[in-house]
């Protein structure tokens, strides 16, 4: 089993829906796969046809009964799962940060127990701020982590300032029109060895497949952006067999 935790270098890239888009290109490939919404705003769940108002997921799950976080697991379609946040209250969200703090370990051993079952389990994580990060559990390793950025001149700064460590780097609504996203990318081609060679394309169909409640890869097949997924789920699996 392979853990792949993404996150944004900051909000908005496209975190998400790279998540769902993943593990529907991973599924595609014969691969049985979880993901997994680490993040409070619970939105993993709208690219699978969840209604808006859902609260089920693993923190409402946890709240109402200890070690009741699994229950909330659903079936996809077979063989791809997805286990939502849930939806928790202001005061709740704060006790689970705390609990979290005190049980850092608590998603490593959870990891373990569902390792049996899934070839990969990909990780919805905030963005992350320097410093503390409240509410983000600990991870087991190895884990894979990749960092989504989109080439601008706001995560050139952050990449320059506070860099990505070993994480890798996919960028995300790839506009090769753009003078500067071309510019960037050459760059970072140089300068980061931890690039993902591979982009993944600025596509209306990404933003409309939310819209539409369903990974890219369901919502339009023939898309680029399916396409770019497709390349990243074979990348990641030709990694998995040199590591
Ligand atoms: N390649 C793309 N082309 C066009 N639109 C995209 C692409 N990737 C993501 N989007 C759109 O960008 C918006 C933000 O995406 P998403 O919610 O996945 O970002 P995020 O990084 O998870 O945000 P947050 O930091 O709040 O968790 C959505 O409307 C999504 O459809
Ligand atoms: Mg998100």
């Amino acid at each position: 089993m392979t853990v792949v935790a993404l996150s944004g270098l900051r909000g908005g890239v496209g975190t998400t829906s790279m998540v769902a888009a993943l593990g529907f290109a991973l599924h595609g490939l014969q691969q049985r796969v979880l993901m997994l919404d680490l993040h409070p705003r619970n939105l993993l769940r709208l690219h699978c046809n969840l209604a808006l108002d859902a609260t089920q997921g693993w923190a409402t799950a946890d709240q109402d009964a200890e070690g009741g976080w699994s229950e909330a697991l659903l079936e996809v379609v077979e063989g791809l799962y997805l286990l939502p946040f849930g939806r928790l209250e202001a005061g709740a969200l704060t006790a689970l940060e705390q609990r979290q703090q005190a049980r850092s370990h608590e998603w490593t051993q959870r990891l373990q127990q569902l390792q049996a079952h899934f070839d990969w389990i990909l990780l919805d994580m905030p963005a992350s701020l320097p410093g503390a990060q409240p509410g983000v559990p600990l991870l087991p390793e190895p884990v894979t982590r990749i960092r989504v950025l989109e080439a601008d001149a706001a995560c050139h700064a952050l990449l320059s300032t506070e860099g990505a460590g070993e994480d890798y780097l996919l960028v995300n609504r790839f506009d090769p029109i753009s003078q500067l996203q071309r510019d960037l990318l050459l760059l970072w081609g140089e300068r980061q060895p931890h690039l993902i060679p591979l982009v993944i394309h600025r596509d209306e169909a990404m933003a409309c497949a939310l819209a539409w409640k369903s990974p890219v890869g369901h919502y339009a097949p023939d898309s680029l952006a399916t396409h770019d997924v497709r390349s990243l789920a074979t990348w990641l699996l030709a990694q998995g067999a040199q590591g």
